[in-house]
């Protein structure tokens, strides 16, 4: 290259072609790579022509270099020009694609929740605790003795066929009822005696309300002067509590060999109040546990003087509570692990 116009003409044809080519690039990362092609000092269309000023004669260097120069600080201008409009282009397109509608609802988080048995089981504590019943551990495996006999309930009573029993051997079996505990816990303590007894209990027998394993929590009150009379005042706060202030309860006489005289305790239908309904068929009046004056050969057999004492038992079927409280009609619904039924009951 030896004259100044000659240069011109490469620059101009140079910068013709940069401008031409930046019309098809179309993203900032094609921006990078063809402004580092372009000044690259080895084969860029810029970059190479500052190798060549060795050629140019010593006269034109000054010149020279100062149009090369001008052409670099133009083409990176251009460069800084599209790559600024491309990347808020792109970064208009990533807003868009990201965007968060604050107006959707929110995703439902799936949180557990406790097993309706347990819930009510829960509730039955609370209930009982707060008016002063401590908690008693029973066991499951019992010997025929405490589940039976020192229940007043000797060998070949009838009383032993109310209960299908799952015998382990001739002496232990699976407790048939909580009351067991009762006969544990007078044993063991001295009246003043006030307990719940939540726990499981077997019994052979399978069908829409009866389960072979089932829930049941005793109660028991053993003091001076204990009479049918608190028995059913506890029971009030108990179901008023848990089928609404305006429940009622209601003791028919019943048989417990345990108890004398027995109770079958109903609460009036918290369903239709009284009215009559499917779930009180008709009655106004739902059977929710069975109660009675503890015996005084039960007292006496665990040691503890009846004409000084008195007590009352109850036992609390929890399934069955739990069944009628959140309207559950069959007892496998509550073994059965199936979360459109566990998940419904929240209380
Ligand atoms: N244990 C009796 C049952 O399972 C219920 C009950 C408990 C009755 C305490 C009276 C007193 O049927």
């Amino acid at each position: 290259m030896t004259d100044l116009n000659e240069l011109s003409e490469k620059l101009s044809a140079i910068k013709a072609e940069i401008k031409d080519e930046l019309v098809n690039i179309t993203n900032s990362k094609s921006v990078y790579e063809y402004r580092k092609n372009i000044m690259d000092s080895k084969s860029g269309k810029i970059g190479s022509l500052m190798k060549e000023m060795c050629k140019i004669p010593n006269e034109m260097k000054a010149e020279y270099g100062k149009k090369v120069n001008e052409i670099k600080t133009w083409a990176q201008a251009e460069f800084e020009e599209l790559d600024k409009k491309l990347k808020e282009a792109e970064m208009r397109v990533k807003y868009e694609s990201e965007k968060i509608d604050v107006t959707l609802p929110a995703k439902k988080a799936k949180k557990g929740n406790l097993h309706p048995n347990t819930q009510m089981r829960n509730q039955l504590v609370d209930i009982f605790g707060s008016m002063g019943f401590d908690i008693y551990e029973g066991r499951e495996i019992e010997t025929d003795y405490y589940n039976f006999t020192a229940l007043n309930i000797p060998q070949d009573h009838p009383a032993r066929d109310m209960q299908d029993t799952f015998y382990l051997s001739p002496e232990f079996l699976l407790r048939t009822q909580t009351s067991s505990g009762q006969i544990h816990v007078m044993e063991e303590q001295k009246p003043p005696i006030k307990i719940i007894s939540p726990g499981k209990v077997f019994r052979s027998d399978d069908d829409a309300t009866h389960s072979p394993m089932f829930s049941q929590m005793e109660g028991l009150v053993v003091d001076k002067g204990i009479t049918l009379c608190d028995l059913q005042g506890m029971l009030d706060v108990f179901v008023q509590k848990i089928f609404g202030e305006d429940t009622k309860t209601r003791l028919r006489p019943s048989y417990f060999p345990f108890t004398e005289p027995s109770v079958e305790v109903d609460v009036s239908c918290f369903q239709c109040h009284g009215a009559g309904c499917r779930l009180c068929k008709g009655t106004g009046w739902i059977e929710i546990l069975g109660a009675g004056v503890v015996n005084k050969s039960v007292l006496e057999g665990c040691g503890i003087d009846s004409s000084v004492y008195s007590g009352i038992a109850f036992g609390i079927g929890i399934e069955r509570i739990a069944m009628l409280k959140y309207g559950i009609n069959n007892i496998k619904h509550l073994f059965e692990s199936d979360l459109r039924v566990l998940d419904q009951i929240d209380d």
